[in-house]
C-alpha cells in the first residue's frame, strides 16, 4: 500500500508550487511518478520535451521522483505505472469544483485507484502557470515564482521568441 504515487499536470512551465507539491507528495509515498500530460493546447509555451527536462532538473536531488510523459486516459497510465493514488493541488475554493469533477469521473473510471488533495505553502496559493506565463511573455520577473532552472529557461526562450516575432506591417 502506499508505495506509488501519480503526480499529473500540463506543467507549462513547472512553479514553485508544483515543486511544493512534489516534495510534500514524497514524504507520503516512496515513490512520485510526475506526470507531464501530452496533449498540447494551443496556448502552450513550452513543448512536452521541455517541460520533463525542466521537471527532472528541479527534482534531480529528490529521491524517488521520477518524470514522465503520458497520453491517453490519466487512470490508464496509473494503471501501467501500477500506482494506486493521484495527487492533485487544491489552492483555493475555484480549483474546488473542477477538482472534485476530475476526482470523481476518475474514480468512476477505477474504483480502486484514489485521489488525494494536498495544499501548497500559503505563499503558493496565487501561483498558476496560466499567470506565469504572461508574467513571462511580458518580461517581468520569474525568481519568486519558478524554480531557478525554469526561470533561467524561460527568460531564454522569451527573449528568443521576441527575436522572431515580426509584426505584420
Ligand atoms: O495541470 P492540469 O492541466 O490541471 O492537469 C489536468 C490533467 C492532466 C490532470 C487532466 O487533464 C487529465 O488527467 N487528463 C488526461 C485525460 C483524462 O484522463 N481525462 C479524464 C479526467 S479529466
Amino acid at each position: 500500500m502506499n508505495s506509488i504515487a501519480i503526480y499529473p499536470g500540463s506543467f507549462d512551465p513547472p512553479t514553485n508550487g508544483h515543486l511544493d507539491l512534489i516534495i510534500r507528495s514524497r514524504k507520503l509515498f516512496k515513490k512520485v511518478v510526475v506526470a507531464v500530460l501530452r496533449n498540447t493546447s494551443k496556448n502552450s509555451l513550452l513543448s512536452i520535451d521541455e517541460r520533463v527536462k525542466l521537471l527532472r532538473e528541479c527534482t534531480k536531488d529528490l529521491p524517488g521522483v521520477e518524470v514522465d510523459a503520458f497520453d491517453g486516459l490519466l487512470v490508464d497510465y496509473a494503471r501501467v505505472r501500477k500506482s494506486s493514488h493521484i495527487i492533485r493541488g487544491i489552492r483555493a475554493l475555484t480549483d474546488f469544483e473542477y477538482e472534485f469533477q476530475i476526482a470523481l469521473l476518475n474514480r468512476r473510471l477505477a474504483p480502486d485507484i484514489e485521489t488525494i488533495f494536498l495544499m501548497p505553502r500559503e505563499e503558493h496559493v496565487f501561483l498558476s502557470s496560466r499567470h506565469v506565463r504572461e508574467v513571462a511573455l511580458l518580461g517581468g520577473p520569474l525568481e519568486e515564482f519558478v524554480p531557478p532552472p525554469v526561470a533561467v529557461y524561460l527568460a531564454g526562450k522569451v527573449r528568443e521568441l521576441n527575436r522572431s516575432y515580426k509584426p505584420e506591417s
